[in-house]
């Protein structure tokens, strides 16, 4: 019997969730788990088409964590769009685990954190202090839920998803992390569930983000300082694009590369556009030596 891929079904407790799985893994199924904070887009829906090609069947956490937004951020205005995240999925999801905020967090907030460590301070993590205790712990907790065989995150958040590849291997967790590449608009726009909040002219504006990461890859074979110069040129030019850190590191350290680095390297964006703060990345390589 295969898994039947019309409207998913919704599960809103742990328990129902767990007996869902527990009864695929007992007919031999793979499991792959795509945690979301819902606001779907096409970008989400490209990893659970890729967790279709991984796993019998593909589970999709929607869930707004409380614990990874700080004091004076979007959590209460986060978009809320179950409904329609429900009719995406429909045809492309088994299930979909949507609990609430008092199901995940019965006490009010998990007292054991899983602490990011250093990295987790760096880049996303300087912006949003406690932002990646707060994401690894709720992943954390929905690989216990849910104990996927494979789980996807999108490239677009890069450091998340090296952070929990991290914890996975501290941990000794027993699932595959799978990053899936980032969608773009025709235009260049990097898919994201904050995009909405962009006004007509901080959509155009917003555009500074990826092409300052062109700019930087094109300017790539005259090294790090180069490709970095050309891509804060891009910010400089658009005054009301408020760059917050643009850095280029080895994407298996996440750690700043020295100017004379040779071989493959990721560029990190984050700029405020208007009231939203916007990210994105791209891949580069040095000198010609592909890692
Ligand atoms: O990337 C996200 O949407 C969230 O950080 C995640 C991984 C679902 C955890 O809340």
């Amino acid at each position: 019997m295969t898994a039947t891929l019309t409207a998913p079904q919704l599960l809103t407790t742990i328990a129902a969730t767990r007996a869902l799985v527990a009864a695929h893994r007992a007919a031999g199924r793979r499991v792959a788990l795509v945690p979301t904070m819902g606001a779907l887009h096409d970008g989400h829906l490209a990893l659970v088409a890729r967790g279709r090609e991984l796993a019998d069947v593909v589970v999709v956490s929607i869930f707004v964590n409380p614990l990874q937004f700080g004091p004076s951020e979007d959590f209460e205005k986060y978009p809320r769009t179950l409904d329609d995240d429900l009719a995406k999925l429909s045809g492309r999801a088994d299930a979909v685990f949507a609990p609430s905020v008092p199901e995940m967090y019965p006490g009010g907030a998990a007292q054991t954190r899983v602490v990011a460590g250093p990295v987790g301070e760096r880049y996303e993590g300087a912006a949003r202090p406690g932002h990646f205790d707060g994401m690894l712990t709720v992943v954390s907790k929905l690989f216990h839920i849910v104990q996927p065989d494979v789980a996807l995150f999108g490239q677009k958040d890069a450091q998340q998803g090296f952070l929990v590849r991290q914890m996975v291997a501290d941990l000794d967790l027993p699932l595959e992390i799978e990053m899936v590449p980032i969608v773009r608009e025709a235009d260049g726009l990097a898919l994201s569930s904050r995009n909405r909040y962009l006004s007509e002219g901080d959509r155009m504006r917003a555009l500074t983000l990826s092409a300052a990461l062109r700019a930087g890859r094109d300017a790539a074979p005259a090294g790090v300082a180069a490709a970095r110069r050309a891509a804060l040129a891009v910010f400089d030019a658009e005054p009301d694009v408020r760059l917050d850190y643009l850095v280029i590191v080895d994407p298996a350290t996440f750690l700043p590369l020295e100017d004379d680095a040779t071989g493959d390297a990721l560029m990190l964006v984050a700029a405020r556009v208007g009231a939203t703060r916007l990210i994105d990345n791209a891949p580069l390589v040095f000198g010609g030596v592909a890692g």
